[in-house]
């Protein structure tokens, strides 16, 4: 109901726009960054509930990607979205320098959660989401080392900031941004269901890894 009373609010005049009429709207005015529609033409989906998307015309499709596990509690989840409405009313987050009870205690709770899988004291860093992790994490391991370049699997994606496409796998991500920077050397996924190498689990020993510690003899 939300989300159809929000496009309701931004049509104008009553008129309602069609497929094309929107899609034409989306190559005008909707930035592209650097992504790729998946289906041509696009397609457009009014809600979602659980696991399935619901197109204009109430079409289910059984979502296996759940946003990128982004929504891996499913679509519309009445505790989740009940929570996120109660703490948006009364306090949203608030920029880092001013303190709120949920910010701590969730940390707590995390750093508590980590300590008792894997028995290491930490402190929880909120973010906004995958590729500022990456950055994070890249400035960490700059700061503590002093190095800047990282080993990177092959096939990875890491994200489309700066620092994240630079280490990105996909030389779509990485051409017009990161590829001169030089900040990671590419090495194999380890998979063995589909070695890179050719190898078969049994008897490789495995080569992977190997080939893998070469890279600091040199
Ligand atoms: C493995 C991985 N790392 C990083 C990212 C980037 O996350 P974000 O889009 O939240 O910046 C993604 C996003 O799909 C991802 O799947």
């Amino acid at each position: 109901m939300t989300a159809t009373r929000n496009v309701e609010d931004i049509r104008m005049n009553g008129h309602q726009p069609g497929n094309a009429e929107l899609l034409e709207l989306e190559r005008q005015y909707c930035s592209w960054g650097d992504t790729v529609h998946y289906l041509e033409p696009p397609k457009f989906f009014e809600r979602a509930e659980g696991n399935y998307l619901y197109d204009g015309e109430g079409i289910e499709y059984l979502d296996l990607q759940m946003w990128y596990s982004a929504a891996s509690f499913g679509y519309g989840n009445e505790r989740l979205n009940d929570a996120l409405k109660r703490q948006v009313d009364r306090l949203p987050q608030l920029a880092s320098q001013y303190l709120h009870t949920e910010k701590v205690l969730l940390a707590a709770a995390i750093a508590k959660l980590n300590e008792s899988k894997f028995g290491l004291k930490g402190r929880v860093h909120f973010n906004v989401g995958g590729s500022q992790a990456i950055e994070d994490s890249l400035k960490l391991v700059r700061n503590e080392t002093g190095k800047s370049v990282v080993f990177s699997f092959m096939g990875g994606y890491h994200g489309r900031t700066l620092g994240a496409s630079a280490i990105t796998s996909s030389y779509r991500y990485r051409r017009r941004f990161g590829h001169l920077s030089d900040r990671a050397h590419f090495v194999p996924f380890t998979y063995c269901f589909r070695c890179p190498y050719a190898k078969k689990r049994a008897s490789c020993e495995p080569y992977c890894v190997d080939q893998f510690a070469k890279n600091f003899e040199t």
